[in-house]
């Protein structure tokens, strides 16, 4: 991979900023902000709507973004939503589920709020049992744990792909198989596995997966719902209205096929053509160059951490067995001193606090305050970890 002339396609890097909190948001090539800047002054038209050519060419550039996005996860258009973010995909399908007495969800306390609040909510609603299961300290599960709680009961298994906490990726394989054997419906939180490697949804076999478009270089506001075809009919859309009809008369309605059935109202247009072109770039780049890239990079950011004294690392102190999300602590700083030291000596852009996650900071880190946080992509280079490890040492 040509880091330089990567760079190069980001107009932010030319500012004075070394960037490491792409889990909570990535940075946004010159060809995405180009794209949705083109609708805007060129084409600017409601989709599906007008037969003028405007609006004719806006409709193309939306569908073309549906197509790239699936093709990106080796599934059908049909099957790829668009959503707001990572949080609404999930909220559609817990507000979609149908329970009874005796039904019971199971999810984890690795989870970001996204993927455990929507759940509990539910519990609550219907009076049913949110079984949680608990990770270790670096975020490691015992699969024997999900086979007790997995069982004819179960309604649906929701489990992250990886912790925007810890940075450990789970075996989600295993869950769907085990999930799937006990007829148990499985949705992914892919929010921070989908940026960083290759994804084939027909080969994962999951029946949903949510994911932020804004963690991927898309726009902000554009997040990704998959939803397998044949639980298209079973499942309901969460807001109803234009745009996704089939046939409306003054007692009745059917509704639209597709992921049209899905996407209720003028959508984020400009962030959907956003979005295409944004999995388009990370496809030049390969997904794969991607991943064996951010594993350098973590590791080296991990080995260099470790010989810094008193800086405890969580997660997982494998590279292979994390993404490049990082958290630690220096004793004696919030972790929010922390973040505000490094912005001021280094410009380093760090997350600190609880990266909604309340529930596994709260009752398996035990870490009252948080935790300070790095996070890399494949724009982050090797200096930029130097500048960091040497700051971190200055700190110290
Ligand atoms: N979910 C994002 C994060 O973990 C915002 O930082």
């Amino acid at each position: 991979m040509d880091i330089k002339a990567i760079r190069n396609d980001f107009k932010i890097l030319g500012k004075e900023v070394i960037y490491l909190d792409s889990a909570a948001t990535s940075l946004t090539p010159d060809c995405v902000v180009a794209a949705v800047t083109m609708y805007y002054s060129e084409y600017n038209a409601n989709i599906e709507r007008g037969v003028y050519s405007f609006s004719q060419e806006a409709s193309r550039k939306y569908e073309e973004a549906h197509a790239k996005v699936a093709a990106f996860f080796n599934v059908d258009e049909k099957e790829i939503i668009f959503t707001k973010n990572c949080t609404y995909g999930i909220n559609l399908i817990a507000h979609s589920l149908k329970l009874e007495k005796g039904d019971t969800i199971v999810t984890t306390l690795l989870e970001h709020h996204s993927n455990y609040l929507p759940w509990l909510r539910l519990g609550n609603k219907y009076g049913v049992e949110v079984k949680r299961i608990k990770p270790t300290i670096d975020g490691f599960f015992n699969m024997k744990d999900f086979e007790a709680a997995i069982d004819s009961h179960t309604k649906i298994v929701a489990v992250t792909h990886v912790s925007n906490c810890l940075g450990t990726i789970v075996p989600v394989q295993e869950i769907i198989a085990l999930a799937h054997r006990k007829h148990a419906l499985v949705l992914i939180d892919g929010a921070q596995s989908a940026p960083h490697f290759s994804i084939n949804l027909k080969d994962l076999g999951c029946d949903f997966f949510s994911c932020s478009g804004h963690k991927m270089l898309g726009p902000t506001g554009t997040g990704i719902l998959y939803i397998k075809e044949a639980l298209h009919e079973s499942t309901e859309p969460f807001e109803i209205g234009g745009g996704m009809i089939d046939e409306v008369d003054v007692e009745h309605y059917t509704l639209a096929q597709g992921w049209e059935k899905f996407e209720a109202g003028t959508p984020n247009i400009a962030g959907g053509v956003g979005l295409g072109a944004a999995v388009q770039y990370l496809k030049k780049i390969g997904m794969k160059n991607i991943e064996d890239y951010e594993r350098k990079l973590t590791r080296k950011m991990i080995e260099g951490m470790k010989t810094i004294k008193n800086l405890v690392i969580l997660g997982p102190q494998d590279p292979e067995k994390r993404t490049g999300v990082v958290p630690f602590k220096i004793p004696n700083m919030t972790p929010h001193e922390i973040a505000f030291t490094l912005d001021e000596i280094a410009h380093i852009a760090i997350r600190s606090g609880f990266h909604c996650c309340h529930p596994l900071l709260k009752s398996i880190l035990n870490e009252p305050d948080g935790t300070a946080r790095a996070s890399l992509y494949f724009y982050n280079t090797e200096e930029e970890v130097d500048i960091f490890l040497d700051a971190l040492k200055e700190i110290l």
